[in-house]
């Protein structure tokens, strides 16, 4: 029923299970970018006329939206970027950058890796990655040896991995991190449109979200930083609209938020984004977090039953998404037989090699569920997958 809040489904008849790359959008998403580039599009910040101060108000209403959706104490600490990937450069090349080791886990996706690695840090050279067990679960005790090494580290870990759905303990790991001094960012991207979030609960230094994920417009994200931390992070980009005052001898930059905000920002995408963040809270989180579980819980027992299907982690602590391959059988191949019958999941390496590497595959088959899916999208996608199954084993 949800589906008929969204355009895209009045206009195909595809399943569409690949959530995880990034989620539809709402009519009244689509309908708020569309009334401010036609009712009051202006540069927010600036300029002092009726639109102008429209135009700001929405852009700022939308970091209060956020602040509350995530429970964050001070509108300043919500700061605007592109989305997870400017979110995690943005820290790596300010805050971050002056700490002698950066702890990863084994599931990050590359947004959080190729920017240690331009930092020209490699595998225990700066970089460490904590291992996971057997069923792809955190290792708390490599973990904490890793931090009893390596004390006053920074940890940048992903909340719900994007290639298997497995979900961190992050309140678990944050409280690890911070016995060792170290500080802790977490990668949202699998988290905020599935599950309540509460930066204060979880004591998280940083908190990196998208827009796109969570039912809202593509290039627009954020990044939360704990208050008393803002003073700690240095200036990522500058220019028009960061500054308090300029001469050719100097700039002195405006508080945070303004500070990090440099240039044009995406004003339809956020005034969108907090629209987004509106219609999730009318539905209810918990409410969307239910009908995930019961459609993944679904999912996850119409595919054991199929022969030959091979899991990698435990269906227990998984969120969103369920990643698989069928023995013998290329997984980009079931993609492309999904495809012609009109089902969209995506089959590959989910921007995630290394951990493809360790487990010796190419990659997986994944279905990443929204709250609009339905049973009958997860009988299609079943359906469509034995027949694939049958194609290709014949
Ligand atoms: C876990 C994870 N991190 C980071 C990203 C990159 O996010 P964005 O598209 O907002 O830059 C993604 C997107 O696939 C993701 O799933």
């Amino acid at each position: 029923m949800y589906k008929e809040d969204f355009p895209f489904f009045e206009n195909t008849n595809s399943v569409y299970l690949d959530n995880a790359a990034t989620t539809q959008k709402p009519k009244v998403v689509v309908d708020k970018v569309v009334d401010y580039y036609t009712h009051f599009c202006a540069n927010t910040h600036r300029s002092n006329f009726g639109d102008a101060n429209k135009a700001t108000k929405e852009f700022e209403n939308t970091r209060e939206l956020l602040k509350q959706f995530i429970n964050a104490k001070e509108s300043k600490e919500i700061i605007f970027t592109k989305g997870v990937t400017e979110s995690l450069n943005m820290i790596a090349s300010t805050f971050a950058k002056k700490f002698k080791t950066i702890i990863i886990s084994s599931l990050e996706h590359h947004s959080n890796i190729t920017p240690w690695h331009m930092q020209g840090r490699r595998l225990h050279d700066g970089l460490e990655v904590v291992n996971t067990k057997d069923n792809l679960e955190f290792d708390f005790e490599h973990f904490e040896e890793l931090l009893k090494a390596n004390p006053n580290s920074f940890v940048s870990i992903t909340h719900v991995s994007n290639a298997f759905g497995t979900k961190h303990d992050i309140k678990r790991i944050v409280t690890l991190a911070h016995k060792y001094d170290s500080y802790i960012m977490v990668d949202a991207a699998q988290s905020l449109a599935h599950f309540e979030v509460d930066v204060q609960d979880l004591n998280v230094d940083f908190y990196a979200m998208s827009a796109h994920k969570t039912y809202g417009p593509t290039g627009v994200g954020a990044i939360y930083i704990k208050e008393e931390l803002l003073k700690d992070v240095s200036t990522y980009q500058t220019g028009g609209a960061t500054i308090n005052d300029v001469s050719f001898e100097r700039s002195i930059m405006l508080d945070s938020p303004y500070r990090y905000e440099a240039g044009t920002q995406n004003i339809a995408g956020v005034v969108g984004f907090g629209q987004a963040l509106t219609y999730i809270k009318d539905i209810g989180i918990k409410n969307i977090f239910e009908i995930e579980e019961e459609l993944y819980k679904y999912l996850y027992n119409e595919l054991e039953k199929i022969p030959g299907i091979i899991f990698y982690n435990n269906s227990s602590n998984t969120i969103g998404s369920r990643s698989f391959n069928i023995e013998n059988i290329n997984c980009e191949d079931i993609g492309i037989l999904l495809d012609k019958m009109h089902i969209a999941v995506r089959a590959g390496h989910h921007c995630a090699q290394p951990i493809m590497k360790k487990l010796n595959i190419d990659g997986t088959i994944r279905a990443s569920i929204g709250f609009y899916n339905t049973k009958d999208d997860i009988d299609k996608f079943i359906v469509g997958l034995k027949k694939a199954i049958t194609m290709l084993k014949d």
